[in-house]
């Protein structure tokens, strides 16, 4: 896709000062407004210290095969890699995690047993740290987290500039075992740490006209290689959107953590959208920016190629894809890498279908909305 024709697609949702720079000042900006807002706003106070977490040595290369240190085998304290989860001192986020719940609805099952951390956080999408499933897990850690701002903003009365921590300590957390399908045939269960997105929705009152969520993730080229490759394979910043009524179901989850700990930066820390009725790559990792919009936002696979990705991309078995059958999957099932899969059926809506199928009725899934 030609410059151009990104920027003209990308200013459709995003001011230009935004997408083409100056994000550190408005971050940092962001920080200190975000924060005023929302003690103003809902009483809240902020606890955190504030730092830098660019973390201070590379890992070792992680092979799918084998892969690296894990949370349960994890690495000193001083040489910190993106095999472990975003560890900078916010004492906030901490002290909710490890108060969150676990939700009873949304449990493993004997279907769905919940993939070991140590291939969920090695076998990953990341396409700003490369295209191979192990270059997130190698490189994320040089994505600094702190301070890390959410501007919401847009078709709604009480946007803002938040930062991450007073963000979260807005909401209760609750872990969630949640199935990822991805579009590339593969899938994953994998427990969440979030809120429900309709609760922070809620908070910034949006306006009768809204009618679609426009989700940006980072744009900082000089910590993804990807962003600044002449090869890239997909254009940035990283967009995605859902229709409202989407984004409001109580299954549309943010993310802050998973097993039990703060996101890692290879599978989109310190914020990433859980989408788990679609296809992974509707669920945006390290999201900056929620506008409420009324016309469809653009998002970045179906920018890239329309006939393959579809802006509603539902796990929908019937709608083949040109380069991976759907109806079926690769299930890992426990550590040792890519072999130790197993396939299974894949279910309409990823098995979800009775909580979300009313938002489709009457739409051509197959050849119009898909
Ligand atoms: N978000 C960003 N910013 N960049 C990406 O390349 N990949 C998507 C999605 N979110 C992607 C992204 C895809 S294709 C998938 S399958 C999931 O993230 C993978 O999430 P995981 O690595 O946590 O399993």
């Amino acid at each position: 896709m030609k410059e151009k024709a990104r920027n003209e697609k990308e200013s459709q949702v995003t001011p230009q000062a935004i997408y083409q720079g100056r994000r550190r000042f408005v971050a940092t900006a962001a920080a200190v407004a975000g924060g005023a807002w929302l003690v103003n706003q809902y009483g809240l106070s902020s606890t955190k210290e504030k730092g830098q977490t660019v973390a201070q040595s590379p890992p070792p290369p992680a092979s799918p095969s084998k892969p690296a240190a894990t949370p349960s085998a994890p690495a000193s304290a001083t040489k910190k890699s993106a095999t472990q989860p975003d560890s900078v001192v916010t004492s906030g986020l901490d002290v909710r995690l490890a108060g969150h719940s676990k939700s009873t609805r949304y449990t493993e099952n004997a279907r769905d047993k919940t993939t070991p951390v140590g291939i969920a956080t090695t076998y990953n999408n990341f396409y700003e740290f490369g295209t191979d499933k192990s270059d997130p897990a190698r490189h994320a850690h040089r994505l600094t987290l702190r301070p890390w701002s959410v501007t919401i903003d847009g078709l709604c009365h009480r946007g803002g500039v938040f930062d991450i921590d007073d963000l979260v300590g807005a909401h209760a957390l609750e872990e969630r075992i949640y199935r990822l399908r991805c579009v590339e045939a593969w899938s994953m269960v994998i427990p969440w740490i979030g809120f429900e997105m309709r609760d922070l929705l809620k908070r910034v009152e949006p306006m009768a006209s809204a009618k679609y969520v426009a989700m940006q993730t980072v744009y900082r080229p000089d910590e993804m290689p990807q962003q600044r490759s002449l090869f890239r394979t997909i254009e940035y910043p990283y967009v995605e959107g859902l229709r409202l009524d989407e984004a409001m179901h109580p299954l549309t989850l943010v993310t802050v953590g998973m097993y039990g700990q703060r996101l890692y930066p290879q599978n989109g820390a310190p914020i990433k959208v859980v989408v788990p009725w679609k296809y992974g790559f509707k669920s945006p990792k390290s999201v900056v920016r929620i506008t409420l919009t009324d016309k469809q936002p653009p998002t970045t696979w179906n920018m890239q190629s329309a006939r393959e990705y579809g802006f509603y991309s539902n796990v929908y078995p019937a709608r083949s894809h040109p380069r991976w059958q759907q109806t079926s999957e690769r299930r890992f099932i426990s550590e040792g890498g890519l072999f130790n899969t197993k396939r299974i059926e894949t279910l309409p809506f990823n098995g979800y279908g009775s909580e979300v199928a009313h938002l489709y009725q009457g739409m051509d899934l197959i050849n119009r909305y898909y």
